[in-house]
């Protein structure tokens, strides 16, 4: 086989929690008076909580303080958190259960490759907690994607070579994380034809054909 691991990003790639990302956010630009659309949104993909509030601070001409950012961000998270209070199997990515199961029984490590502190919710929500190994997610991070650093501790703590392991993504921070790490990087959906990308995946069922 070619690949020992696979790292998986989270939101838009094992779970659509990213629509709640982006209807949380979208509620606090609208209140704000900011524009936000899902282009931005693509902006946000895969950077951290605070990352993302500068991004939608850019369109601001209002200056806020630290402190009202960190009230900010902590807002976003509890709308957000209300939206993965309804979170069930359903919101899965297509072919994600099937993936996962394949890839167990053919003796793969599986990590999580998150900046979300809210990992360990979703997975255990959307019943797939039992088919990691490890997760490596916003809360054991110092630098987020792009930086590799949250990569680098999943390929760590599978006791794998970052060359043994193959990221999938659908950011392009994710993607420029990867290949910093020196990581091969199988991409969907916004990071799909992104030309540092490996693989460019129409649906999550090819990565069944890349692995074996
Ligand atoms: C990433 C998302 O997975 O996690 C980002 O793509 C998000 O949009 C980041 O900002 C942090 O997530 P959380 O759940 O800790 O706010
Ligand atoms: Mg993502």
């Amino acid at each position: 086989m070619k690949y020992k691991g696979i790292i998986f990003d989270l939101d838009g790639v094992l779970v659509y929690t990213d629509k709640y990302h982006y209807l949380a956010w979208k509620q606090i630009a609208d209140r704000l008076g900011i524009y936000f659309d899902e282009e931005i949104n693509n902006r946000l993909r895969g950077v951290s909580r605070m990352a993302s509030l500068e991004i939608i601070l850019e369109r601001s001409t209002q200056k806020f303080s630290d402190e009202q950012k960190e009230e900010l961000a902590e807002e976003k998270n509890e709308i957000y958190r209300q939206y993965l209070g309804g979170l069930t199997q359903r919101e899965l990515g297509e072919g994600v259960l099937q993936t996962l199961e394949k890839f167990k029984t053919m003796g793969l490590k599986l990590a999580v490759g998150s900046s979300s502190r809210n990992t360990e919710l979703i997975l255990k929500k959307t019943g797939i907690y039992e088919y990691f190994d490890v997760i490596s997610d916003g809360n054991n991070i110092s630098k987020p994607k792009p930086d590799p650093e949250v990569f680098i501790k999943a390929a760590d703590m599978l006791g794998l070579l970052c060359g043994q392991c193959l990221v999938v993504e659908d950011a392009v921070s994710g993607v420029l994380a990867a290949t910093a790490a020196n990581m091969d990087c199988a991409a969907i959906g916004d990071a799909a034809k992104h030309k540092m990308a490996t693989y460019n995946l129409e649906s999550f069922n090819q990565l069944t054909d890349i692995v074996s």
